[in-house]
């Protein structure tokens, strides 16, 4: 069976990540942390709980419009449980944004009545977004700061370079996430990362890689696939790559000799399961 290659932990880029959130770890009240609904234990550094350590935290399963609703109100319920607060969002539409001040308000309340009984009430709390590429990091940003709100002035103890939006009242947002980077040490979480689109670089050629999505979705979600592709097999019980074939020759993508293109069927699953055609899907269940 063919092995992901070529990917691999980026020692150097996770410095880089554990040097940024030291730093700004102490003037930071709360962490925001955005993992893809599609893919949440793939999209979770595995390290987060040692980086920012005892702050309180928010998680937001981002991309929830592309992801199985059903799967996304498991993945909360599974979370609250653990005691991490999730909220799933979408920076398309903005779903999910209103909620986000308020949870960060109801989180850091002990907090804010310390503060109060030593007199000092008024102060701002901070927000850090964490995450691995691609999750939707800028794109929260953006969608929060834009909707708001004035640049906050630069100030003493905070490093230049740094800036700080104010996201509401007595709330502001440091505009530089902190990029995360996936683990692969699983097999699994490099191929859900490159079905995502997450890992650019190709880790699998593209057949394989298809064929790895469609033996996913056969046991997952057989009938979203029989009816987009109009399969007429047993879709759960036949071969990916049998499968792979039965979609281009039902697309009409054949090459030069009559035979069936399947690297162009590979490529047509690959963005039609990134784009949502095929569905809305979770790959990751709790
Ligand atoms: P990052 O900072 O964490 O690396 O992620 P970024 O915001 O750049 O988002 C990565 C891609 O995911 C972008 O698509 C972005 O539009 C898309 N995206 C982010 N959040 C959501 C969401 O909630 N729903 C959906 N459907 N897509 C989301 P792109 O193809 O790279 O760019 P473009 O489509 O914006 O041109």
């Amino acid at each position: 069976m063919p092995q992901v290659q070529n990917i691999q932990w980026f020692p150097g880029h996770m410095a880089k990540t554990r040097r940024l959130i030291k730093e700004m770890l102490p003037l930071i009240d709360l962490v925001a942390e955005i993992i893809d609904a599609r893919i949440p234990i793939s999209s979770r550094n595995p390290e987060i709980n040692k980086l920012v350590e005892s702050k309180p935290r928010i998680v937001l399963l981002n991309k929830c419009d592309m992801a199985d609703d059903k799967a996304t109100r498991q993945w909360v319920e599974y979370l609250n449980d653990e005691n991490t607060l999730a909220i799933p969002v979408d920076c398309k539409t903005g779903k999910g944004f209103d909620k986000f001040l308020p949870a960060v308000r109801q989180i850091l309340q002990p907090k804010l009545e310390k503060l109060q009984s030593k007199g000092m009430g008024g102060r701002t709390l901070r927000v850090m977004i964490v995450g691995i590429p691609n999750v939707g990091k800028s794109s929260f940003i953006n969608r929060l700061v834009g909707k708001s709100s004035a640049k906050v002035e630069n100030r003493p103890g905070v490093t230049r370079g740094n800036q700080w939006f104010m996201i509401g009242k007595g709330v502001e947002l440091l505009d530089t996430p902190g990029v995360l980077w996936p683990k692969f040490e699983d097999q699994k979480v490099g191929e859900h990362l490159a079905f995502t689109g997450a890992i650019k670089d190709s880790i699998l050629d593209t057949e394989t890689l298809a064929m790895r999505l469609l033996e996913s979705l056969q046991t997952m979600y057989p009938q979203m696939l029989a009816e987009r592709y109009k399969l007429k097999c047993d879709v759960e019980n036949t071969d990916s790559y049998e499968l792979l074939c039965e979609i281009g020759k039902n697309r009409g993508m054949k090459i030069s000799g009559g035979e069936v293109d399947t690297e162009r069927a590979a490529n047509t699953v690959l963005e039609e399961f990134r784009n949502t055609k095929i569905g809305r899907i979770t790959l990751e269940r709790c």
